[in-house]
């Protein structure tokens, strides 16, 4: 691996007017308010977030424990709905979409990762995998698809096994494989280098840019680990539910 630092990071105060090259929005969102229960009890959990992903870009979202990025994840991904505010994908408003609009989006553009990873104990890997596809509802045997998404994460010569013959690392991979089979658009991953070393956490971050790369894929995920800030576009750091600060990499780590 060769290390490259050429060119340093400034903390943009507005990304829209700072982005490289002037890359197209794959995902934009503003005025973000969530608040779960009422009364006394209510929690708010994000307030006032403003953000945009360009497309073809990885971008980290980082904070304590309970500063909202799982929260955020979940507005941005169409699983729950904001309190207040708007998400929009390619230009077209995703929030308040009726549940079926929502599936038809999350399985033909959005492939997600979960904190846990959510593998299917009793399916080996190749099982798994296909099983996303399933669950994508394509049409298409899957088992070319299958194994071209093992083949990326580096576990096509373990896709027999099943995850719990696997290690914390294989079974993240595994879980990689199964959010990309489908060649979604936008790629959310909730930590999804928390359970691994720094080394097998570079590794996936190497990963994900590649399929940036190689597939146009964009990617958002979150993450407390330091070293990753480093490898990604941007950074966006949430604290106590809102936005501090947001940053560019001019030139990531590679
Ligand atoms: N369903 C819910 N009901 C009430 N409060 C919630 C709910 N989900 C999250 N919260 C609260 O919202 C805040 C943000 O939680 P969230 O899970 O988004 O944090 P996080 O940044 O992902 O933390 P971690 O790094 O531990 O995963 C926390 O105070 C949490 O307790
Ligand atoms: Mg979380």
């Amino acid at each position: 691996m060769r290390l490259q630092k050429n060119g340093g990071k400034a903390v943009m105060p507005v990304l829209k007017e700072t982005q490289p090259e002037n890359r197209e929005i794959l995902l934009q969102a503003s005025g973000i308010k969530r608040v779960f229960g009422r009364g006394d009890t209510a929690v708010t959990a994000l307030s006032d977030i403003h953000l945009a992903v360009p497309r073809g870009s990885v971008v980290a979202l980082k904070g304590r424990s309970g500063s909202g990025k799982t929260t955020l994840l979940n507005v941005l991904s169409t699983l729950d709905d904001p309190t207040e505010g708007s998400v929009q994908f390619e230009g077209r408003e995703i929030t308040g979409l009726s549940a079926k609009a929502r599936n038809e989006l999350r399985r033909r553009d959005i492939g997600l990762i979960f904190q846990a990873y959510g593998l299917v104990p009793l399916m080996s890997a190749l099982e798994n995998v296909e099983f996303g596809l399933r669950i994508a509802g394509s049409s298409k045997a899957g088992r070319e698809d299958a194994e071209w998404a093992l083949e990326r994460v580096g576990m096509k010569d373990r896709m027999k096994h099943r995850p719990p013959e696997l290690s914390g690392g294989e079974q993240q991979r595994v879980a990689i494989a199964r959010a990309i089979v489908h060649k979604p658009k936008l790629l959310i991953a909730d930590e999804p280098t928390a359970e691994l070393d720094s080394r097998m956490g570079l590794q996936v971050i190497r990963l994900f840019r590649e399929l940036v790369l190689s597939s146009g894929m964009t990617i958002l995920l979150t993450t407390h680990d330091p070293g990753i800030m480093e490898l990604v576009d941007h950074v966006i750091a949430l604290e106590d539910g809102t936005i501090v600060s947001q940053t560019i990499n001019a030139s990531p780590l590679t």
